[in-house]
This record gives C-alpha cells, sequence and structure tokens, in this order.
C-alpha cells in the first residue's frame, strides 16, 4: 500500500484529425481531450460529466490504456502505466476494468457466459481458481444471475441481465479500478436502480474505485462521492457530490444542473438558496466599488 491516489491522471492530452487541411496542407486537428487531470481514490465513485462529445470516453479510453494519450500520464497506486507493454501492460488490464454503455456489443454473441467471464483470466494467462464451471457459477451469483445459466448466450438475457455478465467479467480479475462509461444508461430507470445498487455492493465489498461516466444527473446524484464535470475537452470543475450539485461553481455547471428535468425539491430548495446568496455576494461587491 502507498499514499498515492488509487488513480492519478495528469494533463492528459488526446488529438484526433478533423479531415480537413490548413492553409499550409498541414492536417488540422482538435482536441478531444485537452489537458485533464483527475484522481480516483479507493472506495470512492469519481463520476465523471457533462455533454455528448465533451471528451469523457476518450479521457475513459486512455485512463484504461485502450489509446494512447498525446501527453500527460497515468499512475495507478503510484505507478506511472502510461508507458507498460507486453506483459507488464497485461498485467495492468487486470486492475482496471472498463464496462461500456451496450452490454450486448460488448459481449461476444457467440460465447456462453462461462466462456466470457473466464476469458479475462485465460487471456493474462491465469489459473482459475477452483475450476471454471464453479468460478462462473460464484461470479454469477455475486452479480445477481442464476448460476445455472452459465451455458447459456448473451441474447438469452435481458439488457440489464447482460449488463450483469459485463460487471461479472470485470470482477473476474478483481479489479482496483473500474471504469463505468454509461454503463448504466441504456437500461430502464427500474432496471438501472437495481444495476446501480449492485455497483454500490460491490464497491462496498471489494474496495474499488469507479470513474462512473454519465450524462444523467439523477443518475450520479445516486452514486457519486466527487464529480469532475467536463466540457470541451476540459474538467471545468471538480467538486464533493453535494457541493458540484448544490452550489456549482463553473457556469457550465449551472448549465447543465438547469437543463436536469428530475430534481429532487429538497435539492433544488439548497441549490436556489445558494444561487441567491451568490446574487446577493455580487451586488455587494458591485455596491461596494
Ligand atoms: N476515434 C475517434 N476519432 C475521431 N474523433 C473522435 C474519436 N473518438 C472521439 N472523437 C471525437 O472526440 C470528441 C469527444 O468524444 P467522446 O470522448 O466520445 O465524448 P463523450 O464521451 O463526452 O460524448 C467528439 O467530438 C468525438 O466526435
Ligand atoms: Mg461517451
Amino acid at each position: 500500500m502507498t499514499d498515492a491516489p488509487l488513480c492519478r491522471a495528469t494533463g492528459l492530452v488526446k488529438e484526433f484529425p478533423t479531415g480537413r487541411r490548413g492553409l499550409l496542407g498541414k492536417a488540422q486537428t482538435f482536441r478531444a481531450v485537452d489537458d485533464v487531470s483527475l484522481e480516483v481514490h479507493r472506495g470512492e465513485t469519481l463520476a465523471l460529466v457533462g455533454e455528448s462529445g465533451s471528451g469523457k470516453s476518450t479521457t475513459a479510453r486512455l485512463v484504461a490504456r485502450l489509446m494512447d494519450a498525446d501527453a500527460g500520464r497515468v499512475e495507478i497506486e503510484g505507478q506511472d502505466v502510461s508507458a507498460l507493454s507486453g506483459r507488464a501492460l497485461h498485467g495492468f488490464r487486470g486492475s482496471v476494468q472498463v464496462i461500456f454503455q451496450d452490454p450486448f456489443s460488448s459481449l461476444n454473441p457467440r460465447h456462453t457466459v462461462e466462456r466470457i467471464v473466464t476469458a479475462p483470466l485465460a487471456y493474462q494467462g491465469k489459473r482459475i481458481p477452483g475450476g471454471a464451471r464453479a468460478f462462473t457459477r460464484n461470479l454469477m451469483e455475486r452479480v445477481g444471475l442464476n448460476p445455472d445459466f452459465s451455458n447459456r448466450l448473451p441474447s438469452q438475457f435481458s439488457g440489464g441481465q447482460a449488463q450483469r455478465i459485463g460487471i461479472a467479467r470485470a470482477l473476474a480479475v478483481s479489479p482496483k479500478l473500474v471504469i463505468c462509461d454509461e454503463a448504466v444508461s441504456a437500461l430502464d430507470v427500474s432496471v438501472q436502480a437495481q444495476v446501480i445498487n449492485l455497483l454500490r455492493e460491490l464497491q462496498a465489498e471489494e474496495g474499488f474505485g469507479y470513474l462512473f461516466i454519465a450524462h444523467d444527473l439523477a443518475v450520479v446524484r445516486q452514486i457519486a462521492t466527487r464529480v469532475a464535470v467536463m466540457s470541451r475537452g476540459k474538467v471545468v470543475e471538480t467538486g464533493a457530490r453535494d457541493q458540484v450539485f448544490e452550489d456549482p461553481q463553473h457556469e457550465y455547471t449551472r448549465a447543465l444542473l438547469a437543463a436536469v428535468p428530475r430534481i429532487e425539491p429538497e435539492w433544488d430548495a439548497r441549490r436556489r438558496a445558494a444561487e441567491e446568496r451568490r446574487r446577493t455576494a455580487t451586488a455587494q461587491t458591485e455596491a461596494t466599488r
């Protein structure tokens, strides 16, 4: 154990070609991720929010090393993983797992649940403790799936159940950091709540950190410990969940919150009170000028 945070990303930059050329014929690029720094601590959930296209998924891919950054570094428990390759990169793949939005497109449709959840271990060349069948049954129970269905294919499950298979697969390698990229966004509200509860229970048991990406602020409010707000490739605000929701500091965060349709009354009241205080403070500052 070290004092270093579970995950620390510093100054991440990722540019993509725009497909256009500048005056001198040079290919133009734009920065999808522009100097992003963030930390995720053990046992906490850092929610990354922001409108579509703000760079959340690209940030997730950089942190998980599914994509190489143009600049910046990622450290896991103080170890720089930015330049890992070969065996060391394989080892790292176990410590950071990603759960994506669409369970069906991230699960091989021709593989059974057993093959899917044991694949990461097989890929890492690890022995499966207790054998594949018992290991799979145990994981399925932990994520609330009937263990008798370990030989079924993804298409034989509902969306919520399929997402649980994705969660089981992530759990199989005992990750330290789990990145959920819109992992519950495609699910019905009631199923969403169940999967969020499962994610929280597993976190309490395992102590891993979540980097939880979601555009739905009602969901974020349920699960986040802290919130980082992204806009146009930059993190514009980071703070404790209640602070960000009730007293947002950045203009963009306020606009984002104002656009939420389902707002809880007490949260709304606190936010209005904070806004009122800010207005009064501004008015006072201006009056004394
Ligand atoms: N592989 C890619 N090639 C080119 N542009 C990309 C690629 N991935 C993402 N982008 C662009 O980068 C920006 C940020 O995308 P993304 O990280 O997916 O945002 P978010 O997850 O917040 O919606 C968008 O403008 C998107 O079109
Ligand atoms: Mg995205």
